[in-house]
């Protein structure tokens, strides 16, 4: 299988990482050898048909910060790079922009028109067009998938697609951002609102624009990816009503009453909106730190909760090699839903 990585950031590096370390276990276990043909970072290229080595792309990149200078160097960029190489899937794992969805929704469409198979990290795209995308893709025949962009490497978008099959979803309510969810619990320990975003910046959680995450729009986009998969909506960041945690306070007495804030992202059939609420510590929706926690509230089968690390490179790459397995289960003609 032959992939074009787009974006070579923290998740994309890491995802090189993987190839790297689980080759043969991906060969052994699941039948799959990707040959990375081409690669991406914000100001060069690298294409080679015969195949990149993804060891020196990534060794090259950590040292130099950028690709320039490698052999396989190209003038290519963007979407001409993706429509122009051959391969059969596209990463995509450039920084989510939440304004236009661009790059990232172009080297999407690029894909699309030429064949490719998509694995999307970046919310952007599908948070302002996920409807006409999924629409696009489906009539296509082509896959377009996206484990990656919601909850790092907790598979919460696996956990709607294959294991709430005849269910219905009628009510979600999430914590669905890392680094608000650290700044808040460093806010419990006394710490500023500053000194907890600098702290969360400095761990990586941020997004490339942290007002991203403050000011809601990280949670807001992840909520729509989520709701128009588990409750078959077909909203985009648009619908949703958001407000952020800037001048949240978090009193002792709060707290000594048993009780905390948490930026809660929640659909239900009145419609879809984040912002800052108070919960019991006991909720489990009050987890700590960069910590995400979704709870589906279903028809029958009642609540489900699911909690783990919601940022971070490897576990995003964790998920976009979740999806590529899939990809090629899928194209085998065997499903990995059970
Ligand atoms: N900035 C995001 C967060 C990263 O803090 O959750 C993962 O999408």
């Amino acid at each position: 299988m032959r992939l074009v990585l787009m974006g070579l950031g923290v998740v994309g590096k890491a995802f090189l990482r993987m190839l790297v370390e689980k080759a043969p276990e991906l060969r052994y276990k699941y039948g799959l050898n990707p040959t990375l043909v081409a690669v991406s970072d914000s100001r060069s290229s690298l294409y080679n048909e015969r195949g990149l080595d993804p060891r020196t792309v990534v060794d090259w990149k950590s040292r130099k910060g950028s690709l320039s200078g490698l052999i396989d160097e190209v003038d290519l960029r963007g979407a001409d790079l993706v429509r122009e190489v051959e391969a059969e899937v596209l990463i995509e794992a450039t920084p989510s922009n939440f304004r236009d969805g661009e790059p990232g929704l172009s080297h999407i469409k690029a894909a699309l028109n030429t064949g490719k198979h998509v694995i999307t990290a970046n919310k952007g795209p599908l948070a302002l067009e996920m409807p006409a995308l999924i629409e696009m893709f489906r009539e296509s025949g082509l896959r377009l998938l996206f484990s990656g962009t919601v909850g790092g490497g907790t598979p919460f978008v696996r956990f709607v697609r294959s294991c709430l099959i005849g269910e219905r979803v009628l009510v979600i309510r999430g914590v669905l951002n890392g680094t608000t969810n650290y700044i808040l619990t460093r806010m419990e320990m006394g710490i500023s609102f500053e000194e907890a975003l600098t702290e969360a910046q400095r761990l990586g959680y941020a997004e490339a624009d942290p007002s991203n995450d403050i000011d809601g729009w990280d949670s807001a986009a992840k909520l729509v990816i989520l709701s128009n998969l588990a409750m078959e909506s077909d909203v985009t960041l648009r619908e949703v009503e958001v407000s952020g945690i800037r001048g949240v306070e978090i009193s002792r007495e709060l707290l000594s009453w048993g009780k905390t804030v948490r930026l809660i992202a929640s659909a239900d059939k009145s419609g879809l909106r984040v912002r800052p609420e108070v919960v019991e510590r006991t909720d489990p929706l009050a987890v700590s730190g960069a910590m995400n926690a979704v709870s589906f509230f279903t028809e029958h089968s009642g609540r489900h909760t699911l909690v783990g690390k919601g940022a971070g490179g490897e576990e995003t790459a964790t998920a976009i090699l979740r999806d590529l397995v899939e990809l090629k289960m899928s194209l085998s003609g065997v499903s990995s839903c059970s």
